[in-house]
């Protein structure tokens, strides 16, 4: 490790990021990347501890990317507090914070976008078409603009995981990505900005998702369902207090449905209370 920036710094300019980093490289250190919408919780500081630990130089984004939401999705009330985003990333050891606005990132003639084929279809992206194409889009732009050794994206997005490593893997980028455990709230609930948007009642009732995980994680050990009986289990637990959307039990890298449960699996749940949609998962 070389000697750390004295106090964080945040930057909105494009030009001006890749100046400075450029430097930085050029003199040998090493830089880690962590990408955000911003309104910042402990999976995302968890993140940044990691590439603190793992790098000279710590880079955060806080960009809330349009690109990613359907046009009846919460992009406009999707929660903003830039000022706390940056008193939180100091305290963890950020040193810069790139904080473009929407015209630095996409100009108006903006045409070009990634799209992870087939990957980007299933699960999620049935019900938010186009949202993969717009998170590839921005991870490679952002990827281009730090340019770092190692970035970090949390497992809660398990499936954004696999469709950014596909898109790594397909276009060759120089880069390392490591994916970081779920880090929950104290009802077992997965962390999200969006579980601002819910009443302290159903944050709780939301917790019944990580519960019904958690019971099928010793079913699993005991051998005792096969796959569509633990979906069914999953789902009835779930359903009495949420909306359902999907489970499923996954192949870890291809994220299609396994017939049986041999060696590690994904369980994959998304479901809505009061209209707010959430994701959580368990690798077993
Ligand atoms: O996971 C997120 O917060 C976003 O999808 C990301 C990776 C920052 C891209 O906008």
């Amino acid at each position: 490790m070389t000697t750390k920036i004295l106090s964080m710094q945040l930057i909105k300019k494009l030009s001006l990021i890749k100046k400075i980093l450029s430097s930085l490289r050029s003199k040998g250190r090493s830089i880690g990347f962590v990408p955000t919408m911003g309104y910042l919780h402990d999976g995302h500081l968890s993140l940044c501890r990691q590439s603190v630990k793992d790098n000279d130089i710590t880079v955060m984004s806080v960009f809330v990317n349009s690109k990613q939401f359907a046009p009846d999705e919460d992009f406009k009330k999707y929660p903003r507090d830039i000022r706390r985003d940056l008193s939180l990333a100091r305290k963890c050891g950020v040193d810069f914070v790139f904080y473009p606005d929407n015209d630095e990132v996409y100009t108006k003639d903006h045409l070009t976008y990634v799209e992870v084929e087939s990957l980007s279809k299933i699960l999620c992206g049935r019900t938010r078409p186009g949202h993969f194409k717009g998170v590839a889009t921005i991870v490679l732009k952002l990827l281009n603009i730090i340019q770092p050794d190692i970035f970090y994206l949390g497992q809660k997005d398990y499936q954004q995981y696999v469709v950014i490593n596909k898109m790594i893997k397909d276009l060759n980028l120089p880069v390392r990505l490591k994916l970081m455990p779920i880090v929950r709230e104290t009802s077992g609930l997965a962390m999200s900005s969006r579980n601002s948007y819910l009443s302290k009642e159903n944050r709780e009732k939301a917790s019944i998702i990580y519960r019904a995980l958690q019971k099928a994680r010793i079913l699993v050990k005991l051998n005792e369902f096969k796959p569509t009986e633990m979906k069914d289990f999953i789902v009835d637990t779930v359903a009495k207090k949420m909306q359902v959307e999907y489970v499923e039990i996954l192949d870890l890298s291809s994220l299609q449905p396994v017939n049986k449960i041999t060696g590690r699996v994904l369980i994959a749940v998304a479901a809505r209370i009061a209209g707010v949609r959430l994701i959580d998962n368990v690798i077993i």
